[in-house]
């Protein structure tokens, strides 16, 4: 185990049961429709690779960034878009975000808004991880596909990052304090 890494909260066999899971959800739920799984940069593209192999329907894939914590742990709370989505058929589109985890619930409700303003024909979110104790309360938002809820402490791995590390380990852990100067 990476020596910056307190304990193992997702490990690689889990995460194997959740992406099979809630594709077979999603092969279900979206039969027959035109299914745009759009990931959100960067920390959903292992989940994104991950699920999308496990899908047995038709999809397309697509990929927006936004800004989100910058080199700290906490949301801004301010939502810019860095890479946007440029396409004319939404109306036909079924979009599933793949999102890595939902904090505040900024990102994903302004992703939300924004994507059924351009006149996307229904938007859902998939997520690995939802934390939802750290809900702004002013945010009503409760993701369609959860692989698992978790306490609020700061994780890294599978795509997660602090300060841009340790996206590429296989499995999610909770990073030491001491990396990050205490709680
Ligand atoms: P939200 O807008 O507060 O819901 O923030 C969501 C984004 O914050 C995620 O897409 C992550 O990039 C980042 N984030 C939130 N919690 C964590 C964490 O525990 N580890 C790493 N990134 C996190
Ligand atoms: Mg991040």
């Amino acid at each position: 185990m990476n020596k910056d890494i307190e304990r193992i909260l997702v490990s690689e066999k889990e995460l194997d049961e959740i992406t099979t899971r809630i594709a077979g959800e999603l092969s279900r739920d979206y039969e027959g429709k035109r299914l745009l799984l759009l990931c959100i940069l960067k920390g959903s593209v292992v989940f994104m690779g991950d699920l999308m192999k496990k899908i047995s329907i038709p999809v397309e894939i697509d990929f927006m960034k936004v800004s989100s914590y910058g080199s700290g742990t906490k949301s801004t709370g301010s939502v810019n878009i860095v890479l946007d989505l440029y396409r004319n058929d939404l109306p036909d589109i079924d979009i599933v975000i793949i999102e890595d985890i939902i904090d505040s619930g900024h990102t994903l409700s302004y992703l939300t808004t924004y994507l059924k303003n351009k006149g996307a024909r229904s938007v859902r979110i998939a997520t690995v991880l939802d934390k939802p104790s750290r809900r702004d309360p002013a945010v009503n938002l409760t993701p369609d596909y959860t692989g698992k809820v978790i306490p609020d402490e700061f994780v890294v791995g599978y795509g997660l990052d602090y300060d841009e590390k340790y996206r590429a380990l296989p499995y999610i852990g909770v990073l030491s304090p001491e990396v990050y100067g205490g709680r």
